[in-house]
C-alpha cells in the first residue's frame, strides 16, 4: 500500500530552505515500498526526483512530479578477512551518525568525511569528499535497484566511475538507478590522513602529535563548524560550485598573473583551482544579491539570507561566474543538482 501525499511542502527536505511544493511526495522505508511505487497507477509516467537528506540539490520552482523521501534504515559488519572490515549501511542512514559509528565500533577510516550533511545513499552519486579524502576510496560496492525494471544490481567500485564530485550515479545513471546501500571497505592498517592544511592547523593547535582517527574527527567537525554555515540555522548546500581543473599552460599565465592563485596539481599534470579563493578575488564574499548571499567565511557558498527562492540563487550563482570568467577567464561548474 502506497502512502501518497499530495500538494506536498519541501521546505524542511531542502538544506537551501527553499519552499517549493511537489505534486505527491511518499516516504521510501523498506526496499518493498519501492515496487509498490514503481507499479502505482497514480505515478505511471510523472517525473521522480529522489532526495536524501536535500543537502546538494536547488529547487527551482514547484516540482511536478513525485518525490521519494528515503529513510532506509540499517548498518552493520558484513564481513572481515586480515586486511578489511566490509561494512554496509542503508541509503537512508544520516552519513554524519554512519561515521561516527564507525569509529565507535573501532572501524576508523571515514573521519575526514565527518559533518557533511546528507545521506549515505547520496554520498556516492557525488562522490563526497573532503580534507584530502574521498568516498571512492573505501566503496567497496552499491547495491541499487533499475528504477526500469525493477531488478536488484550491484556496483563495484570501478561500475561506479567515481571522478573528482562525480559518477557513474550523475550521468548516465542518472534517474535510472535507485541507491539502496552501500559497502565500505574499511583498511585494517590504518593511517591517519592529516597533511590538508586546515587538519594539520588544528591538530598542531590541540598539541596532538600522533592523531588518532577521533582527533581527526574532531579536527574536522571544528574546521567546519567554523568555516561553514549550519544548514540548520543557515539555509546553504555547501559548496556551490567544483574547483575548476585547468590545463597545465592555462595555469602557468595565470600564475604568472595572479601569484597567489590556490592551486593543486593532478595526477594528470593538470591544475585544480581553489574556486573559493577566485571568488573571494572577485569580491564576492559576504556579498548579496537580496536575499541571496555568499557566505562571509568560505566564498564557495551560497546562502539563503532568509526567503531566498532557487531562482535567486541562480541568479547570484551566474553573476558570480560571469565575474569569474571576466577576471580570469575560467568557466565554474555547479555542484548541486538544480531541479
Ligand atoms: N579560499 C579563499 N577564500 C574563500 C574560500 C577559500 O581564499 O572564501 C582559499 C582558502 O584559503 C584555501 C583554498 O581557497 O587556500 C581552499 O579552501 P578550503 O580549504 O576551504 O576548501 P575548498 O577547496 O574551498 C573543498 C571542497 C569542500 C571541502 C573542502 C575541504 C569542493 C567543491 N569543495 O572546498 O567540500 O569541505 O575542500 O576539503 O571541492 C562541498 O563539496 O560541499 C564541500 C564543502
Amino acid at each position: 500500500m502506497v502512502d501518497l501525499s499530495a500538494d506536498f511542502s519541501l521546505l524542511p527536505y531542502n538544506t537551501f530552505g527553499f519552499d517549493v511544493r511537489a505534486r505527491y511526495a511518499c516516504t521510501v522505508r523498506h526496499q518493498s515500498d519501492v515496487s509498490a511505487l514503481l507499479s502505482e497507477p497514480r505515478l505511471i509516467g510523472l517525473p521522480r526526483l529522489v532526495l536524501g537528506g536535500g543537502s546538494n540539490v536547488v529547487l527551482a520552482g514547484a516540482f511536478d512530479g513525485v518525490v521519494w523521501l528515503m529513510r532506509l534504515q540499517g548498518r552493520r559488519l558484513v564481513r572481515q578477512d586480515a586486511q578489511a572490515f566490509y561494512v554496509e549501511a542503508a541509503a537512508g542512514e544520516v552519513w554524519h551518525d554512519f561515521v561516527a559509528w564507525t569509529l565507535q565500533q573501532g572501524w576508523p577510516g571515514l573521519e575526514n568525511l565527518a559533518l557533511i550533511p546528507g545521506t549515505v545513499g547520496a554520498a556516492p552519486i557525488q562522490n563526497i569528499g573532503a580534507y584530502g579524502l574521498e568516498l571512492a576510496e573505501y566503496v567497496e560496492r552499491v547495491r541499487g535497484v533499475d528504477l526500469g525494471t525493477g531488478e536488484s544490481r550491484e556496483f563495484d567500485a570501478a561500475a561506479c566511475q567515481f571522478g573528482y564530485r562525480d559518477s557513474f550515479f550523475k550521468n548516465q545513471g542518472r534517474g535510472r538507478f535507485l541507491i539502496v546501500a552501500v559497502t565500505f571497505r574499511l583498511p585494517k592498517q590504518w593511517q591517519a590522513r592529516a597533511n590538508y592544511a586546515d587538519v594539520a592547523h588544528a591538530l598542531t593547535a590541540r598539541g596532538i602529535g600522533q592523531a588518532s582517527a577521533q582527533d581527526i574527527f574532531d579536527a574536522v567537525v571544528e574546521i567546519r563548524r567554523s568555516k561553514l554555515p549550519d544548514p540548520a540555522v543557515i539555509g546553504n548546500a555547501g559548496s556551490f560550485f567544483k574547483n575548476p581543473v585547468v590545463p597545465a599552460a592555462q595555469f602557468e599565465t595565470l600564475k604568472a598573473r595572479e601569484p597567489g592563485l590556490v592551486s593543486y596539481v593532478q595526477a594528470d599534470g593538470r591544475f585544480k583551482l581553489a574556486a573559493g579563493w577566485l571568488i573571494d578575488q572577485c569580491g564576492w564574499k559576504g556579498r548579496a544579491l537580496g536575499a541571496a548571499g555568499v557566505h562571509p567565511r568560505q566564498a564557495l557558498v551560497l546562502v539563503n539570507r532568509g526567503g531566498a527562492d532557487g531562482p535567486a540563487i541562480l541568479a547570484l550563482a551566474a553573476a558570480i561566474r560571469a565575474s569569474v570568467h571576466q577576471r580570469f577567464g575560467v568557466e565554474l561548474e555547479a555542484e548541486p543538482v538544480v531541479v
